[in-house]
Parts: C-alpha cells; structure tokens; sequence
C-alpha cells in the first residue's frame, strides 16, 4: 500500500508505519486531490507526456474513484499512507498499469500544498456564507427590536443606545472578519502544483495550464515557497480566532442578558438546556460552549505557528500536522456561527426590561451636562454639578426628569423647562447614534 519502497530492504514497522498515516484525517481533501489529479492529467496530454488513451483512461478512473466514494462504494480507509497513495493506489487497481503514469511531473509536495490550498479556498467561502446568514439573522432582530436599552462601559450602565446598534456593532465585527478572509485568499490564490518536489521537473509541463483549470490566479514564482508554504492555514486559521473572539463576546453578552439579575432577552428552549438536579434551571449552554471553544481554536493557531517556526526549505514531515487542527478550527467555526445564528434567531428580547434599565441607570446625566454646556458651563462645572444632582437622586430613589424644575434650579438656575425635553430618551438617541438606527 505504499507508492515508495525500492530502495528499502526490509518493511517498515507497524508502529512507524501507523505513526507516519495521515489518511484518518487528510481523507476531507478526497475532492481536492482528485479534481487536481485530473488538471495535471489534462495538462501532462496537452504536453504531450501521456497519449489521449492514457488521458482518457486516467480521468474516467479517477471519475469512478470520485464517485465511489461519494456513493459509499469506496470506503476510505486502510493501511495507506496518506489520502494521495490511497488514490493513486485504487487508480491502479482500477486501471492497471497506465495508473502507474498519473505521477510523472509531480510530487506528493505540490500535490499536498495545492490540495491544501484548494480545501482552504472552498472551506473559506463555506465560512462567509455561514457569517453572511448569522449576519442576516442580526439585521433582522435589529430592526424588530429597534427598543431602547442601557449601552455600558465596565459593565455599568453608561449611556443609552439601542438594541440595534448594539447588534449591529457584531454584524461590524463580521464585516471585517469577511474582510480578512477574503484578503487571506486572495494571498493564498497562487497555484502550487507544478513544483514538484523542490525543484520542479525535467519535462515541459505547463503550469499555467494547471493553474488555470483548478481556478487560481496564477501559479507560485518560487518552487521552494510552492511547496512549504503554511501561510495561508495561519492566516486562516488567525481570521477564524478572531470570528471566534467576536462569537465569545457575544456569547458572553447572551449569558449576561440570560440571568435573572439582567433578563433583557428569554433563551429558546431549543437552544437551552436544563439541570439534573435542579428543576428550575435553563441554561445558555450554546452560548457558552461557543465561548469555551474559542480556546480550542486559539491553540489551533499557536499551534501551526509553532510546528512552522523553524522549519529549513523546503518540504518537512512537519508539516503534515497543519491539517488535523486546522480542520477542527474549520469545523468548529462553521459550528459555531450555525448555533449562534439559532440562538439569535430564536431568543426574545424583553423590550419592557431593557427600557426599565435605560431609567433607572441615570443614562442621561452626560446629556444632562451637555445642557448646562450649551448655556455657557464648562464641561468640567457642569459635570460636576450633575454629579451632585445624582447623588442626590440615588438617595432619594429617584431618576433626573423627575426632579421639579425648582429643585433643578437649586443645582443651577440655568436649568429651564426646556431640560425635560432636551433629556428624553428618544430626543437623546436622535441627536447622538440616530443616523445609526
Ligand atoms: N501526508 C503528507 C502531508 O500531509 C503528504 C506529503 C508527503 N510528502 C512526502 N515527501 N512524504 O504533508
């Protein structure tokens, strides 16, 4: 089951033979390698290395492989060592010793990295749909819920937003993360194949040719870069750190607005889950399993920036160890943003709570000074001056606007009737975030 083995004179052992396999894990790239086997094939007749029998036999073998497995025919499993022998392998056994040919012109260095760049091409775009449907979802809850709540700093109550705009800062954040994907494939879209091992190959093989059939912009300048490089996974993988950064704070958000002590919104029963012990409970569970797994792709990072570090030119087995994390980061975004778009997509959000909070937090005292500002206060005085109007609210349990104007006047007599319509909330959210809203 191996595609080397002349120059050794005795077998490998079973424990190497297990430890070097990667074919449990790079058999995801089954699609890849063989739509890029059949690009070389079509390249290496076009050159005039295979006859077109030999084309025409190859593709149709490698159409059958392709379709077994995706059948369930062809199961991919066994003692092979990777998922490029396995179907070279059964190109073989399929059509006999022509098989033996789809090698010429190639290593299984430039085959690995433009499989590799073709799976991260497609997972990626496979990721931005997923961000475009969580973002759909915040659209649409932001403009059903376009209700009043307390916008904070330190978790405190600080100024009065929107549930809106508070939204609409996560669809932000993933505008950007769309954005960094793109510019992450748009690096990567550079066509390894073709490089061969190292050094490229003694035929005449047409590398724009390839690169042209397998939708990448061109092929790579450098035969060495072609094969090693890992830039893409770690600036893909970084991309996808960061969406997962962006889903723990509002996860973290989900929580918070999820206790008894906030309740601003009511978690759906299809995405909660309960205790064993105690009836009462209903937990934010995919809220917080989003946020505990963030870690998992953090260390996804740290972990291909390490295996790369110090690796000489050009290829080393090293590098077999950026796929298995680096598809679980994959799998774990994509996961990741289909819950948390359900779980948006099916909370409640208590507008009357959110409005409760927004009076009684004191969220127009800053809008308070700004009166006293536009009657010729500096800032500073007239913050002080509603500092000492607040204190004196917290002690007597009462919010601004409900201050009679005389007792304002005791604070400062520029206070006039007109602060009551200068302070209301609505008023304060047209003059500040209202092009927003
Ligand atoms: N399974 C290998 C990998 O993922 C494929 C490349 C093998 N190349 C080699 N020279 N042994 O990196």
């Amino acid at each position: 089951m191996k595609l080397w083995g002349g120059r050794f004179e005795s077998n490998e052992s079973k424990l190497m033979e297990d430890f070097n396999s990667s074919l449990k894990f790079d058999k995801v790239l089954y699609f890849q390698d063989i739509k890029g086997s059949i690009a070389h094939v079509k390249m290496l007749n076009k050159c005039n290395i295979l006859t077109d029998e030999e084309c025409k036999i190859l593709i149709d073998g490698l159409n059958s492989i392709l379709n077994d497995i995706e059948s369930g025919n062809l199961l991919i499993e066994g003692d092979y060592e990777d998922i490029h022998s396995f179907i070279e392998i059964n190109l073989t056994k399929r059509v006999g010793e022509v098989g033996k040919k789809l090698h010429t012109a190639r290593s299984r260095n430039d085959q690995v990295a433009v499989d590799m760049k073709m799976y991260s091409k497609d997972k990626a775009y496979e990721v931005i749909k997923n961000i475009k449907d969580l973002q759909a979802v915040m659209l649409e809850i932001g403009e059903k819920n376009n209700v009043l709540m307390p916008g904070y700093t330190h978790l405190q109550r600080a100024q009065i937003v929107t549930f809106k705009h508070h939204i609409m800062a996560y669809y932000n954040m993933f505008e950007r993360d769309i954005k960094r994907i793109l510019n992450a494939i748009d690096i990567l879209d550079e066509s390894p194949l073709g490089c061969c091992a190292l050094a490229g190959t003694t035929y005449s093989i047409d590398r724009d040719y390839t690169s042209k059939e397998l939708g990448f912009k061109k092929p790579v300048e450098n035969f060495l870069d072609g094969v090693s490089d890992r830039d893409y996974i770690i600036e893909l993988t970084c991309a996808y750190s960061i969406i997962m950064m962006h889903l723990s704070r509002l996860s973290e958000e989900i929580i918070i607005w999820s206790t008894k002590e906030f309740d601003f919104i009511k978690m759906s029963d299809e995405y909660s889950t309960g205790s064993s012990i105690m009836p009462q409970k209903k937990n934010p569970d995919g809220a917080e399993l989003i946020r505990g797994k963030t870690g998992r792709v953090y260390g996804s990072l740290m972990s291909i920036l390490t295996t790369m570090k110090a690796l000489p030119l050009a290829y080393n087995k090293d590098m077999q160890e950026d796929k298995e994390q680096f598809f679980d980061s994959i799998n774990t975004v994509i996961s990741c943003l289909k819950i948390m778009t359900g779980m948006l997509g099916s909370m409640e959000i208590k507008k009357s709570n959110m409005i409760k909070a927004v009076k009684t937090g004191f969220l127009n005292a800053t809008e308070v000074a700004d009166y006293l500002v536009n009657k010729g206060i500096p800032f500073r005085k007239a913050h002080e001056i509603v500092g000492l109007i607040v204190l004196y609210c917290e002690s007597n349990n009462l919010c601004i606007e409900e201050l009679k104007i005389d007792k304002l006047k005791e604070f400062s007599n520029l206070f006039e009737e007109d602060i009551y319509q200068f302070i209301e909330y609505r008023n304060i959210l047209d003059k500040g975030i209202k092009k927003e809203i």
